[in-house]
């Protein structure tokens, strides 16, 4: 245990380092009570156990098209989204990636250890690509690169993520052994922690596609910022399946996917609220799960207004994210150049 790199202690007599924590989002699009169940609501329930880094990834954000308006507006209202979600700049670092510019050279030295292969597999780069592959940015077929960066930068342990960044997480497992098979040991192999509840919430629409932020259609999500009425109005008109039976199961995706959110907000399992709507119908079970989400997502809405008045707070917290996630990178980046032989150091 003493041995353990970056111990808070001195010495073997005083207890070990708290798990390191990393996990991004990227400003774009509207965020969803996927995000936030699959994601954000883990990230602030366990940030007083651990060592945390969170990241608003707008690097990652350019890989598709955007304009200089919509990309910073979106920053800042993503990291008052966050704050206004829970997250506690006393327990974790909160920043921009772009202000750190330790990622894009640690994601150039890592792009020399990954195999092309590997990129052409990622299943996100194929979704997003949707076969235009011609005519993406190369930015988008990369991504995992700079994904792996970010982790392996603050000797991340563990990455709280919605199952959808399982395959990145694994890609930055390989990056890292690979690294550290040539250069010597360097980077911590970090683990993804994806819950067994909420890490695939699917779209309202169509319960075969998970809930997403470039969904063309508004009916497919509930975003954090839907009022009361949006809500309600989404839920009514949610799919369901074939029968009257709130019961979840293989040939009930809908249901099963409207139970897991309703689980997740109430802190119950899926078979408590079977139990509980058991020869209720589903128009009771909907009528109540709005309720629900529109309860639960109110403090977030009513802390999210007062920091959206003053804009100036996140760009303050930002800004000291920024300066302790710094110290970390440059440490880390010293250690790297060193390691592969770049950046000076050449006696
Ligand atoms: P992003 O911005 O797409 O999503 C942010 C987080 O939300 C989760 N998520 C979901 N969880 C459950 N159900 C859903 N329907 C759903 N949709 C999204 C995502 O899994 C994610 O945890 N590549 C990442 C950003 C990133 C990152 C990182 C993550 C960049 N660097 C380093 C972890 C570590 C992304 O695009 O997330």
């Amino acid at each position: 245990m003493g041995a353990e790199r970056g111990a808070t202690g001195e010495g073997p007599h005083l207890p070990a380092r708290r798990k390191r924590v990393f996990s991004g989002i990227q400003p774009s699009g509207s965020f969803h009570i996927g995000n936030y169940l699959g994601a954000i609501r883990n990230w602030v329930d366990q940030q007083a156990a651990y060592d945390n880094v969170f990241c608003i990834v707008d690097l990652h954000a350019l890989s598709l098209p955007t304009t200089r308006e919509g990309l910073s507006g979106n920053i800042l209202h993503l990291a008052n989204v966050l704050l206004a979600s829970g997250i506690d700049p006393e327990q974790s670092i909160l920043f921009v990636q772009s202000d750190v510019r330790e990622h894009t050279e640690l994601c150039w030295l890592l792009n020399s250890v990954t195999q092309f292969g590997d990129l052409r597999r990622m299943t996100q780069f194929k979704d997003k690509a949707g076969g235009k592959d011609e005519q993406v940015s190369a930015a988008l077929f990369v991504y995992p690169v700079l994904q792996a960066a970010d982790i392996l930068l603050y000797d991340t342990d563990l990455v709280p993520v919605g199952e959808d960044q399982k395959q990145h997480i694994e890609l930055t497992r390989d990056v890292a052994a690979r690294f550290n098979a040539r250069y010597g040991e360097t980077f911590v192999l970090p683990a993804p922690d994806i819950k067994p509840q909420g890490a695939r919430i699917m779209s309202l629409d169509d319960p075969t596609k998970k809930m997403s932020k470039s969904d063309p259609s508004a009916n497919a999500t509930v975003a954090l910022t839907d009022t009361p009425d949006t809500i309600r109005k989404k839920i009514r008109r949610a799919v369901t399946d074939s029968g009257s039976d709130v019961i979840a199961g293989p040939d009930k995706p809908a249901l099963t996917n409207l139970l897991s959110i309703f689980a997740l907000f109430a802190d119950l399992t899926v078979p408590e609220v079977e139990t509980r709507y058991a020869g209720k119908g589903y128009g009771a079970f909907k009528a109540d799960l709005a309720e629900l989400v529109v309860e639960r997502l109110a403090p977030i809405q009513e802390r999210l207004a007062e920091l959206e008045a003053d804009p100036a707070v996140a760009a303050r917290l930002l800004a000291e994210g920024a300066e302790r996630a710094r110290l970390r990178a440059a440490a880390k980046m010293d250690e790297v150049r060193d390691r592969v032989g770049v950046g000076g150091g050449r006696s």
